[in-house]
């Protein structure tokens, strides 16, 4: 054992340089979900002035109670001629006060938590409701004083509160825009809320924060917030029904999507598909992204997707266009083009 201690503490001391890069990760520029900094909105920002003196603290005595483990553990390991620390079992004033600090900690991180959590709580005054539906994967949300049902891209106004009531038809979700919110878990059977606010225009990326089977890691969500005008267009776009093309590919698409299986699955205002077991896809085009937020809307991967939607993500709800429903690659062609033409 005498041999090998030294050489084990040289290949210990060896690795210590891989900590710094742990930490230097904590600095990467393209971090839109880094809750720290570039808050927007009083709910992320209260969050944040919360947590960042805990955060702090806690540091600060991580790295003092690490230093001196460390210390121990070296000073004091088992060797012939070791030395006996001192011992402290039954000093009272000690262990007063090692009880003592952290209790007044503790109050003092209670305290400002009970009134910010009755803050973020409370319902705001004009707010725009929205009820949220988490299903394996991927976000569906209808504007309830609006009439507008949309998924994934949540589009609102900026410096307006956004009410959201949260359900889920599965298993339990957690909807979470680290720059806008907290985190809250949508739970089947219950209704939670959240309260967000972007401050400025802008893109603003999330995605499930809980577990939720194969592809929870593509239940993405974004929230795009304009200002009121934008929002005001966006919501008079979204209220007219879809336009069936009246000539070409698209013109054909539209006819399949009403003759094949498409139609049981989803909802497409001013047509008779009306079914909200699949996204609603009346102005599909109008967003960015599709299938939890996970791939750009574009006709490359719609064509990637309806011929084969499980390929691209794992346990997807949507069939296979080839394999399950049997669409030809012409069919599947044409549907994409009446997909493209749903602004
Ligand atoms: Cu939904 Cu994880």
């Amino acid at each position: 054992m005498r041999g090998r201690g030294p050489h084990i503490v040289r290949r210990v001391i060896g690795t210590l340089w891989l900590l710094p890069l742990l930490f230097l990760t904590g600095c990467a520029k393209n971090a839109p979900q880094d809750f720290m900094t570039d808050l927007s909105g009083p709910n992320a920002k209260q969050a944040w002035e919360l947590s960042a003196p805990v955060f702090w603290i806690a540091g600060v005595i991580f790295f003092i109670v690490e230093i001196a483990l460390l210390v121990a553990v070296f000073k004091f390991r088992a060797r012939s001629d070791r030395e006996v620390p001192v011992q402290v079992h039954g000093n009272k004033v000690l262990e007063i006060t090692w009880t003592a600090i952290p209790a007044l900690i503790l109050a003092g991180v209670a305290v400002p938590t009970w009134f910010g959590i009755f803050k973020v709580a409370a319902e705001p005054k004009n707010a725009i409701d929205v009820t949220v539906t988490a299903r394996q994967w991927w976000w569906e949300y209808e504007y309830t004083d609006l009439g507008v049902i949309t998924a994934n891209e949540l589009n609102i106004p900026v410096n307006r509160p956004v009410r959201l009531t949260l359900k889920s038809i599965d298993v339990i979700h957690s909807f979470w825009v680290p720059k806008l919110a907290g985190k809250i878990d949508v739970i089947p059977g219950r209704v939670n809320t959240l309260t967000l606010e972007a401050d400025e225009p802008g893109t603003f990326l999330g995605e499930c924060a809980e577990f939720c089977a194969i592809s929870h890691a593509n239940m993405r969500m974004r929230v795009i917030a304009t200002t009121p005008a934008t929002f005001d267009d966006w919501v008079d776009r979204q209220k007219q029904n879809a336009l069936t093309p009246g000539a070409g590919l698209a013109q054909r698409g539209a006819q399949i999507f009403q003759q094949k299986a498409c139609v049981g699955c989803h909802a497409i205002r001013g047509t008779k598909a009306a079914s909200r077991v699949g996204p609603d896809l009346t102005h599909v085009a109008g967003r960015t992204t599709f299938a939890g937020a996970t791939f750009d809307f574009n006709e490359e991967n719609l064509l990637e997707w309806v011929s084969d939607a499980p390929a691209m993500k794992p346990g997807a709800k949507m069939p296979s266009g080839l394999r399950e429903l049997k669409l030809t690659r012409d069919e599947i062609r044409a549907l994409v083009a009446y997909l493209l033409s749903l602004e």
